[in-house]
């Protein structure tokens, strides 16, 4: 960032001295008021629960334009990577700042196919939970327990160590959602296949069985990688965030990816997509799109605190560029399965027609997010709803490992330590319980 020759000043109406705030400016986007030395120059503190108007950090990895509906992984659009690049050329970018010519990617996937078995310990770890158990609440266990295996690489201040721990949990997590998958149904674990693609070795473990060949379709291969691509990073969210918090610890790797697991889970975040096809589901068994009407006067009215699931977001005051791409593939993975037709699908893009004529989420800028048709393209793929974070989990490790490292590698980065507004009891003396 460069500081430009613009400062703000901060003057009080109560006499106080005024303070003046360097502001700096980025590549793009809005520029920041540096005010780290507030605290000290005034004894008080900024407000902003929920970071409306924070920047917590500085970053050269992901660019949204909330406005414009644009997003950008390192520089690139992910229109052209999602049409142009496979996800491990993805992975390759935004851990290393460009994409891979042919020889470095070739090594990156080797290298991560070569990863992809997890310790043979795991499988016991999983006994432990019962077979119905939700596949987040498997994925939060399973990816904290690898630090249990991996003592010779958890020191996050070594780069060698953060490099092996990024591969080891790229390469893991596809291996780490099938084995939660295959728990769930009682079926074997199907080891990695080294011979297949990212994207195909997924669909392998989850898919198939000890007793017969399983054909990997090249339209869900692709359709599956795509998705990966959409969902591999997006800035500061909320499981970002708290990866970099966990991370600003000094804490291992796995940890602090454990702790971005167990925050994606949540509804308002990567949980949407789970909640937006649950919520078709209860519109089609109430009667489909004749009902939509009665559904949206719900979502309007305040005391019910229904929300049109997988639409509305924090920046995008636009419609979410991934949300587009995902109906795309929508389109391609249903017609490839004879589906066309499924009444779900066409119930969803009525519900966003009729919503985006609506003034209650006109006047909002609420427009369909990344997880308003990732469930529908995933339920056709034959993936289940309770596994479909779990998924937007696998994808988004690179983007939180991305973050992570770029934070650690920040030789000033300090421990985040939030202040607050306090508003409990003065100062006050135990009474002894005979007189409370
Ligand atoms: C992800 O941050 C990221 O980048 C996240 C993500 C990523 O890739 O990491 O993009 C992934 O989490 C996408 C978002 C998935 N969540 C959902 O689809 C859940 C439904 N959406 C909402 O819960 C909400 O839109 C949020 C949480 C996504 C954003 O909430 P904000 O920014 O705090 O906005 P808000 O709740 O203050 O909403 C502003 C207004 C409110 O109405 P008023 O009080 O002004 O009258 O819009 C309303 C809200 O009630 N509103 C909705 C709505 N979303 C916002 N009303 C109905 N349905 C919705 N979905």
């Amino acid at each position: 960032m460069k500081a430009s020759d613009t400062k703000a000043t901060l003057s009080f109406s109560n006499g106080g001295q005024p303070v003046e705030l360097p502001i700096y400016k980025g590549t793009m986007g809005p520029d920041v008021i540096d005010i780290r030395k507030l605290y000290a120059q005034t004894g008080m503190f900024t407000y902003d629960p929920g970071f409306m108007s924070t920047a917590s950090c500085e970053s050269a990895i992901t660019y949204i334009d909330g406005d414009k509906g644009e997003l950008l992984y390192r520089g690139y659009p992910i229109e052209q990577l999602a049409t142009n690049c496979d996800y491990l050329e993805t992975c390759y970018l935004l851990l290393n700042g460009d994409l891979p010519n042919a020889e470095q990617k070739a090594k990156f996937s080797d290298t991560v196919t070569h990863h992809t078995m997890v310790n043979e310990q795991m499988q016991f770890f999983l006994r432990g939970f019962r077979r119905d158990a939700h596949p987040m609440a498997i994925m939060t266990g399973l990816v904290g327990a690898l630090s249990a295996f991996y003592h010779d690489s958890t020191d996050i201040n070594n780069p060698a160590h953060r490099e092996i721990s990024a591969v080891r949990l790229i390469a893991k997590m596809p291996t780490l959602v099938a084995m939660a998958y295959k728990y769930n149904m009682g079926q074997p674990y199907m080891y990695p296949r080294n011979d297949l693609s990212y994207a195909g070795n997924f669909l392998h473990m989850m898919f198939a069985t000890p007793c017969e060949e399983y054909k990997v379709s090249p339209v869900l291969e692709r359709a599956l990688d795509r998705i990966f691509i959409l969902h591999a990073d997006h800035e500061q969210n909320a499981s970002t965030s708290t990866v970099r918090l966990c991370g600003s610890s000094g804490t291992n790797p796995f940890a602090a990816i454990a702790a971005g697991v167990a925050c994606l889970w949540g509804p308002a975040h990567g949980g949407a997509n789970e909640a937006a096809l649950n919520m078709l589901y209860d519109i089609q068994k109430e009667g489909g799109v004749e009902k939509i009407g009665e559904f949206i006067k719900k979502v309007k009215d305040k005391n019910s605190s229904v929300k049109l699931m997988g639409f509305g977001h924090r920046v995008y005051k636009n419609y979410d560029p991934r949300a587009k791409l995902m109906q795309e593939t929508c389109n391609e993975v249903l017609t490839e399965m004879g589906l066309e037709k499924d009444p779900l699908f066409a119930l969803a893009k009525q519900l966003e027609k009729i919503a985006l004529e609506d003034e209650y989420f006109v006047s909002r800028k609420l427009y369909p997010n990344v997880d308003f048709y990732s469930g529908i393209v995933q339920r056709a793929i034959g993936i289940p709803v309770n596994l479909f974070t779990g998924i937007f989990a696998l994808a988004r490790t690179v983007g939180w490992i991305a973050q992570l490292n770029e934070m650690i590698g920040d030789p000033d980065y300090k421990i985040g330590r939030p202040r607050q507004l306090f508003e409990g009891s003065p100062k006050r003396d135990v009474k002894p319980i005979a007189s409370r």
